[in-house]
């Protein structure tokens, strides 16, 4: 495939990055955004020369037809926006999460299956060092038999972050906390250990009455279908600031945690027989002012984009998988009491 043409869909704080990513990526090309904000096109990282649209319809009908469309829009939008996207016959990369429905991302699934196109999903925090080295001691045993999963993400998401008018705080396009703000590392927990049953969940809207429309915290507990036991606890209640997100493994050869604000490093690995090796530095997270988000590895989802569609490489995390975090989702939040 010679040069890969893309259009992105939301030229928000993401699909800014999916844009500026594309413009600078070898082999790629940058052919059109769709966003209905006049506002948003103002924006000064606007890609000078590049035409835009208020719809993904005038895009085609305007003889504009890009190899892949990435997906940076509200979460309510994403699978139908997906689906578009595979009717008219391109690839089709999703922010996260895929959509706020099971039924909903497996709908995008079958199109995908129909039409021949490919569906990336994107889960960038799966190429940070600490993650890709903890995939690797669990999935080779090196930590043994894993007893106990202690999934923490302590976050501060306040009056700064929603404001009044806003998707993010709504049921219908934001979906909630662990769609939003936590989805990457219960991605990374499942990719890491496999499905769960048995959850329990409970969960409080302490101090966001005001700003959403659903819980700020809650405490989760299930067991893994492959064995042992797990808990996530979350809040965006934290004043100020982010605290952590972090991920504490109990095995039958040792433990370890890894923490900072967003599962960024190794804290604490004590195993038998195994030496620490030093990994590299894990990128920044993504910088939205006030609020920090999760790793800036957005570079690495192009780049997958590009070397799968060229043959020298498979999906990194694909609709199946980001489907399954939905599903995840969607049990804990019907879990609750
Ligand atoms: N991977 C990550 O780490 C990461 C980080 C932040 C956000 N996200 C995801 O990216 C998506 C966007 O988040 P954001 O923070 O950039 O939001 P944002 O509000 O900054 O941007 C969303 C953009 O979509 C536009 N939009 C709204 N309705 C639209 C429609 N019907 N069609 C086309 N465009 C529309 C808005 O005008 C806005 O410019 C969300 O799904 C979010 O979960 C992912």
């Amino acid at each position: 495939m010679s040069e890969i043409k893309f259009a992105v869909i939301g030229f928000g704080h993401i699909g800014r990055r999916h844009a500026t990513i594309i413009s600078s990526y070898p082999g790629c090309k940058l052919v059109a955004i769709i966003e209905p904000s006049e506002a948003a096109l103002a924006h000064e990282l606007y890609p000078a020369g590049v035409p835009s649209f208020d719809s993904l319809e005038t895009m085609y009908a305007a003889g504009i037809q890009p190899d892949v469309v990435n997906i940076a829009t509200p979460n309510g939008y994403h699978c139908d926006y997906a689906l578009k996207v595979l009717d008219a016959g391109s690839h089709v990369v999703i922010e996260k999460p895929m959509g706020l429905s099971k039924a909903a991302c497996e709908d995008v699934i079958f199109k995908s299956l129909q039409v021949g196109k490919q569906v990336f999903v994107v889960k960038q925090n799966r190429y940070s060092p600490p993650s890709k080295w903890m995939k690797e001691i669990v999935s080779k045993k090196i930590i043994g038999t894993v007893f106990m999963v202690q999934v923490n993400c302590y976050w501060n998401r306040d009056e700064r972050y929603y404001k009044t008018g806003g998707w993010k705080g709504t049921k219908e396009l934001d979906g909630g906390s662990l769609f939003t703000q936590f989805s990457h590392f219960i991605d990374i927990m499942y990719w890491v250990f496999g499905d769960v049953k048995n959850i329990k969940t409970t969960v409080k809207d302490f101090n966001h009455q005001a700003t959403t429309e659903f819980e700020d915290s809650g405490l989760v507990q299930f067991e893994f279908v492959n064995g042992g036991i797990g808990s996530i606890n979350f809040s965006t209640s934290v004043w100020q600031t982010n605290m952590e997100s972090s991920i504490t493994v109990i095995g039958s050869k040792g433990a370890f945690k890894v923490g900072g604000q967003y599962m960024n490093e190794v804290e604490y690995c004590n195993i038998e027989n195994y030496t620490m090796p030093v990994l590299p530095a894990t990128n920044a997270p993504n910088d939205y002012g006030p609020f920090k988000g999760s790793a800036a590895n957005h570079h690495y989802v192009i780049e997958n984009v590009v070397n799968t569609l060229q043959g020298t490489d498979t999906i990194t995390a694909n609709a199946l998988e980001g489907m399954k975090v939905v599903d995840i989702i969607e049990r804990i939040y019907q879990a609750a009491n």
